[in-house]
C-alpha cells in the first residue's frame, strides 16, 4: 500500500494509497457520499458509492462529522472540476478519533468568535490558504537573500536599546537590569555588516503601540538586511528587485492558494521592478491636490493619506526624503538639504499602507553623537553603537519589511490579524 498526502497523489493516478486527513466537511444522500477531506499539504474530495462498496462502508462515510481524523485508502482519480485535479475514489476508511461539536461549522462567524478559536481556525481553507502563501514569502526571501550574497544573522531579541523610539517599548527584568523586547534588529545589523558585508535577519519584532488598526500586530515578523558600502539609490533597487521576486514566487508557487482566497492575480502580475519613485514634497503637494487640505509639510502620513498616494499607482510607490524631525536618529541627513533623509517608506497598493521602511545609515561618528542627543538619548547605551564609526566607518544602508502586511496584501486579506498563526493584538494574548 502507498501511503501519501494529498500534495503528491498527482504521482499515483489510477492506483490506489493511504492517506491520513481530517474531515473538513461531507455531503451525503442516499447514493452517494462526498468528503471533503484535508491533510494539511491540501484539501481533496473523496467520493463513496453506495453500490459500489460494502454496506458498512457506506454507513460509516455516511456517520462521520466534520473534524474526525481518519486513515482514508482509495483509488487516485484525474477529475477536471476539482481545484487540484483530483479525487479518491474511498474504498476503506479507518476512524482515528471521532470529533463531536467542532465549533466551527461551515456558516458565518464572527470574527471574535475565530479569534477565540484561532487554534481551530487555523485548520479553515482560507486560513490553510494564507499561511501557505506567508510560508512561500519566507522560503522566497531566503532564497533570495542567500541567491544574491548576503549573509543570515540573527540579531538579540532581548536588548538595552531602542532604535525606534522609547515610546514603544515592551519593558522587562533583566535579573538585575531593564532590558527591552526588541523593536527591531537594525542597529546589530549594522556591525554585522561591518564583518560581513551583505546581511539579512527575520525575526520577531515587538511593538508596545496602543494601535488598533488592520496594519498593526503588537508582535510582528521582520525581515531586516542591511548593506556595507550601499548607499541610498542602490538600497532602493535592492528593495525593489526583492518585493518583486517574492510576489513573482507566490504567483508561481501559489496558485491554488490564491484562487482560495478569490486574489485578482492580474494586479501581482504586474509587480515588477522598477518602482516609482516620489519625494515626501511631491507627496505632500499630491495630497493637496486630492482635497487632503490640513495635512502640512511636516505632518507624518496616516493610514488614509497612505492610500490616496498609492491609488495612483499599480505598482508599490516608494515616498522618499522624509522630514529629518520625523525619522529616527540613525538616518543620514541629504546632504544637500539637511532637514529631509535619506529615507524611503514603501506603500503597497490597492490600501495595505507601508509595508518597508529603510535608509541610509549615518555613518560619521560626531554627526551620529549630536542626533542621538537631538532625540534625547543617552550616548553610552549607544556606546558600541558608535564604536562601529571609529573604525573604518563606511557608508550602508538596510531597510525592513513588515512580514505581515506583506502576507495581506500579497493574499488580498483585509486585515493583518489573519496573516499570523496566532495574532497579538491590542486586548488580546489568547490563544
Ligand atoms: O518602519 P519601521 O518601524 O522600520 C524599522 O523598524 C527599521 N529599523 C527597519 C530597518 O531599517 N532595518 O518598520 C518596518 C516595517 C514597516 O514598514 C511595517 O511593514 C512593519 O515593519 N511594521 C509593522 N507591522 C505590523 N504591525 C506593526 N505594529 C508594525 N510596525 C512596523
Ligand atoms: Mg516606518
Amino acid at each position: 500500500m502507498i501511503k501519501t498526502t494529498i500534495a503528491e497523489v498527482h504521482k499515483y493516478v489510477d492506483q490506489e494509497v493511504k492517506l491520513g486527513a481530517w474531515v473538513a466537511n461531507k455531503r451525503s444522500s442516499g447514493k452517494i457520499a462526498f468528503l471533503q477531506l484535508r491533510d494539511g499539504t491540501g484539501f481533496i474530495q473523496g467520493v463513496i458509492v453506495k453500490s459500489d462498496v460494502p454496506e458498512e462502508l457506506f454507513q460509516t462515510a455516511k456517520s462521520l462529522t466534520q473534524e474526525t481524523s481518519l486513515f482514508v485508502i482509495g483509488i487516485v482519480q484525474k477529475d477536471e472540476r476539482s481545484p487540484i485535479g483530483y479525487e479518491l475514489l474511498v474504498n476503506g476508511i479507518e476512524v482515528i478519533h471521532r470529533a463531536v461539536d467542532y465549533p466551527i461549522t461551515p456558516k458565518e462567524h464572527g470574527t471574535e468568535f475565530l479569534m477565540d478559536h484561532r487554534h481551530l481556525w487555523l485548520r479553515s481553507r482560507r486560513q490553510h490558504a494564507v499561511m501557505k502563501i506567508r510560508n512561500e514569502i519566507i522560503r522566497a526571501t531566503y532564497e533570495f537573500f542567500n541567491d544574491n550574497g548576503f549573509v543570515k544573522v540573527d540579531p538579540p531579541i532581548l536588548t538595552g536599546s531602542a532604535p525606534e523610539g522609547t515610546t514603544e517599548l515592551f519593558a522587562t527584568k533583566y535579573f538585575d537590569e531593564d532590558a527591552y523586547l526588541s523593536q527591531s534588529g537594525q542597529l546589530y545589523m549594522e556591525a554585522a555588516a561591518m564583518a560581513l558585508g551583505r546581511v539579512f535577519s527575520f525575526g520577531p519584532t515587538f511593538r508596545a503601540e496602543k494601535s488598533k488598526t488592520r496594519r498593526h500586530l503588537i508582535e510582528f515578523w521582520m525581515i531586516e538586511p542591511e548593506m556595507a558600502f550601499v548607499e541610498f539609490a542602490e538600497n532602493l533597487t535592492v528593495q525593489e528587485d526583492y518585493v518583486a521576486y517574492i510576489v513573482q514566487s507566490v504567483l508561481k508557487n501559489c496558485p491554488i492558494e490564491l484562487k482560495t482566497l478569490g486574489r485578482d492575480t492580474t494586479k501581482l502580475e504586474k509587480i515588477t521592478a522598477p518602482f516609482p519613485r516620489i519625494t515626501y514634497d511631491d507627496a505632500i503637494e499630491c495630497l493637496h491636490e486630492k482635497g487632503f487640505n490640513d495635512i502640512q509639510w511636516g505632518d507624518d502620513f496616516g493610514a488614509p493619506h497612505e492610500t490616496a498616494i498609492a491609488e495612483d499607482y499599480e505598482k508599490p510607490v516608494f515616498i522618499t526624503h522624509f522630514p529629518t524631525s520625523l525619522k529616527p536618529f540613525y538616518m543620514q541627513p541629504d546632504p544637500n538639504r539637511a532637514d529631509v533623509v535619506l529615507c524611503a517608506d514603501l506603500i503597497a497598493p490597492e490600501g495595505y499602507g507601508e509595508i518597508i521602511g529603510g535608509s541610509e545609515r549615518v555613518y560619521d561618528e560626531e554627526l551620529l553623537k549630536s542626533r542621538l542627543q537631538e532625540h534625547h538619548l543617552e550616548l553610552s547605551a549607544y556606546k558600541w553603537y558608535l564604536e562601529l564609526r571609529q573604525y573604518g566607518s563606511v557608508p550602508h544602508s538596510g531597510f525592513g519589511l513588515g512580514l505581515e502586511r506583506t502576507v495581506a496584501w500579497i493574499s488580498g486579506v483585509e486585515h493583518v490579524r489573519e496573516t499570523i498563526p496566532f495574532p497579538r493584538l491590542l486586548n488580546r494574548l489568547y490563544p
